[in-house]
């Protein structure tokens, strides 16, 4: 569920006998059906669709076993959690952020704006517990590792996830970026080092 462009299941597809690929964003399906076609990958199969739709309508199903990685975007997590759930045979693996997740919180700051990442993983824990479901946790953690071709692409791909809207914050990116990015075997990246953490949470339906 959330596969965009398959990040998932295309390394998956090889493993298993069958991918039911679920996402909201038509874009992200044509291009996984394209990667599909390129890698002669065929047995992947597509579908549009939201945490908020009617899943029996859309004839989701039931599968062995049901994957949402970082794709948990809904103001219903009790319900996408029930859906996810519903749809498993025998395990469900949720991935999602500990803390500020992937969000740079110094941008942030320079930028005056407060980050607000959401929920994170202690929180669906909660949930699932009051479901019923005592959901094992386990932890990735890896150093950032986004680096850019040039400062102006830095500029380009970070203004545009923070949504820069002002003149103002795009001189306040600008200066930061000059402060901050170094260029490192003809890639530039930030000069401090940032861990990211992901929580894995996942249960097998016979336990629960
Ligand atoms: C960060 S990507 C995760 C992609 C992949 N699963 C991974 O782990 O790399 C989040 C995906 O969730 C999808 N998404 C966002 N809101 C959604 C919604 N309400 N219903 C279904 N999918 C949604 C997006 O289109 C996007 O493809």
């Amino acid at each position: 569920m959330g596969c965009a462009a398959g990040t998932l299941a295309i390394p998956l597809a090889k493993r298993v006998k069958k991918i039911f690929a679920m996402d909201i964003s038509g874009t992200m399906l044509n291009l996984l059906q394209e990667r599909c076609s390129k890698l002669n990958i065929n047995n992947i199969l597509t579908i549009q669709g939201a945490w908020e739709d009617d899943w029996d309508a859309l004839g989701v199903g039931e599968h062995d076993v049901v994957i949402a990685s970082r794709s948990l975007i809904t103001e219903n997590f009790e319900s996408a959690l029930a859906k996810l759930n519903k749809a498993a045979r025998k395990r469900v693996y949720v991935t999602t952020i500990v803390g500020d997740g992937p969000h740079d919180r110094h941008i942030y700051r320079a930028l005056g704006r407060e980050l607000n990442p959401g929920p994170d993983y202690i929180y669906l824990c909660n949930l699932l517990y009051r479901m019923g479901i005592r959901a094992n946790v386990n932890f990735i953690t890896h150093e950032e590792q986004n680096s850019y071709e040039s400062p102006e692409d830095a500029f380009a791909i970070l203004s545009s996830k923070i949504e820069v809207i002002t003149t103002e914050e795009a001189d306040t990116l600008r200066s930061f970026l000059k402060n901050h990015l170094v260029c490192h075997e003809e890639r530039w990246m930030m000069s401090y080092p940032r861990k990211i953490c992901w929580a894995i949470l996942w249960w097998d339906k016979e336990e629960t």
